[in-house]
């Protein structure tokens, strides 16, 4: 298919299947609402990321992909879209999009949007239709049930942000299914005119020249239809799974869109999918199944769940994320993986598996290595590569997030003290992620804006930016630049065999990555203190945090081994 003038696609050689190109890319995820704003609004957008690509450029990503910048009134801040085919206005016009866009190719870097499909805003058009009667053309767009006989919800699931997953419609004496906010109706995937107008908004962006999608929450699209009760199963928020995840027609409707759109265009696609397994994973990703390239997994970052699901200030015990993150590279098999330790959903990953105090570099380093080291395609979170951390807002009227509100009144209604929401909000907040990219080291706004921003600044900005890592060459930033090379120069690091090492160790995670006559083993000490060094290793350290290296590891010492045989 061919892109427009403007956006002219990035050439790519493509071989044989085998040989995708987005096995050898890392993308950056920017969240709009909070990379640059260019017209001092406090607002993050489309003229503010093009003025940064050569940002973008100088990490060594290949694909960005970009949270969602279409029209919406921004109650799950952009999850909630009110038509797919415009730009939210506070983000700029079309035309920017396709300035960014154009630009981007030029310098061999490709777009990727995230596709909102399992809900609208209740603002579409479609919604606003379908909430009319029971006999117009969109009536059958949504899920509506009927009330119970006693006029109660057709059944006991809950919502992710709070209260029932249904709501009631007066005009249609029926209930309508939302998984999400009350704002975020669940489209109904069974109804062939509901698809054919997915992929018809899909054609919109991709002969447009965009590369590919990120595809929300996409393992709930096929409901069961029979709505089965929960009874307490999946007990905090997502009671909906028992009957949305994984359903029977999910495979059937991805490879229907896999045949009617992606197959016809050159793209990277991403699912995002809740309760999944790897043996699940496979099912979306092998390739001559035809449906995805790649998901993105959530069991290890349920590793230190707690009461309140994510609201936790557990830890996760070494010993389980090794177990999972190997279980994962293992049995994807000739399906493929996504690596990832933050995204905007998630507390900042330094904060939560590493060290952001004495150690923060140190462990924001080994954390990148131990992920970049691994079979995948890796995704970098803006500010990650900058060694961020997690920022514990003065108030908790400042949060912004729908979840985190949720959240602190839940807590709230069912007794816990305030010191202890105060603990788990700052511990696992999205809006940890969310907080505006430091630039440079002034304040109040750090280059983001001149204009208070719409959330607030992390206040360690004043030495965490992104002008202070460019002028240290020992930064954070130089460090993922490295591995992102690596992966474009080394094979093993895009086709080796993953194998555990050393599995007991309680410090340590080790793995090696095999491929033809190169060897490449990651040593990754998770200790705040020294450590031996667990095994001898032929072989060259390619990559480490630290300079000096002995028989003792240094605290969340990381090394990068490669043996040529
Ligand atoms: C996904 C998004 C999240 C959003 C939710 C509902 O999990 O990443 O930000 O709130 O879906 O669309
Ligand atoms: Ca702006």
């Amino acid at each position: 298919m061919t892109a427009s003038n403007n956006a002219s696609p990035v050439q790519t050689v493509q071989s044989s299947s085998a040989d995708k190109w987005w096995k050898k890319s890392v993308v950056y995820q920017v969240y709009p609402q909070s990379f640059q704003d260019s017209n001092n609004d406090g607002i993050g957008d489309l003229q503010g990321l093009r003025s940064r690509l050569d940002y973008i450029q100088n990490l060594g990503a290949d694909v960005i992909w970009l949270n969602p910048i279409y029209k919406s009134p921004l109650v799950d801040n952009g999850y909630d879209i009110s038509d797919y085919k415009s730009i939210n206005p506070i983000y700029g016009t079309l035309d920017d999009f396709k300035a960014l866009l154009a630009d981007a190719h030029a310098r061999g870097i490709r777009i990727v949007m995230d596709l909102v499909v399992n809900h609208t805003s209740s603002q579409h058009e479609w919604f606003i239709e379908s909430c009319k009667s029971k006999d117009n053309p969109y009536s059958d767009y949504y899920i509506w049930k009927d009330p119970k006989p006693d006029g109660s919800a057709p059944n006991d699931w809950g919502s992710t942000f709070g209260g029932p997953a249904w709501d009631y419609v007066p005009e249609r004496g029926q209930y309508y299914l939302h998984c999400f906010a009350k704002e975020q109706p669940d489209l109904n995937w069974e109804n062939e005119e509901v698809r054919q107008a997915v992929y018809d908004q899909m054609r919109f962006w991709l002969d447009m020249g965009v590369d590919g999608f990120r595809m929300d929450v996409i393992s709930l699209i096929s409901k069961r239809m029979e709505f089965p009760d929960n009874n307490g199963q999946y007990a905090y928020a997502k009671s909906y799974y028992a009957g949305c995840s994984n359903g029977p027609r999910l495979h059937e409707f991805l490879h229907e869109m896999n045949e009617q759109v992606l197959s016809h265009y050159d793209t990277i696609t991403v699912g995002e999918t809740p309760n999944t397994t790897s043996k699940q994973a496979l099912l979306f990703t092998a390739p001559e199944r035809e449906e995805l390239d790649m998901i993105f997994q959530f069991e290890h970052m349920h590793l230190d769940y707690g009461k309140y699901g994510k609201f936790s200030t557990n830890r996760v015990a070494l010993h389980d994320l090794k177990e999972n993150l190997s279980k994962w590279q293992i049995d994807l098999k000739d399906g493929w993986n996504s690596l990832y330790w933050d995204n905007h959903d998630q507390p900042r990953a330094v904060s939560r598996f590493g060290n952001d105090g004495k150690y923060r570099k140190e462990s924001a380093k080994m954390l990148g290595m131990l992920l970049h080291g691994m079979k995948g395609t890796p995704y970098v979170f803006q500010g990650e590569e900058l060694g961020m951390k997690n920022v514990a807002f003065e108030s908790l009227d400042d949060y912004q997030d729908i979840e985190t509100k949720f959240v602190i009144e839940d807590m709230r209604s069912k007794g816990e003290s305030e010191e202890e929401i105060e603990a788990c909000i700052h511990a696992a907040s999205r809006d940890n992620a969310r907080t505006p990219m430091p630039w440079n080291g002034e304040g109040p706004y750090f280059g983001f804006s001149k204009a208070k921003p719409w959330i607030n600044v992390n206040p360690d900005s004043t030495h965490i930016n992104v002008e202070e890592s460019l002028e240290d060459p020992d930064s954070v930033f130089y460090f993922y630049k490295k591995l992102i090379e690596l992966r474009k120069t080394l094979p093993v690091l895009v086709d080796g065999n993953y194998e555990l090492l050393d599995a007991d160790n309680p410090d340590v995670f080790s793995y090696k990555r095999t491929n033809g006559n190169q060897e490449l083993t990651v040593i990754c000490s998770f200790a705040d203190h020294e450590v031996p060094v667990p095994f001898q290793t032929d072989g060259k350290i390619i990559l480490s945090n630290y300079q000096e290296h002995s028989d003792t590891l240094s605290p969340y010492e990381a090394r990068m081994i490669l043996s040529e045989k």
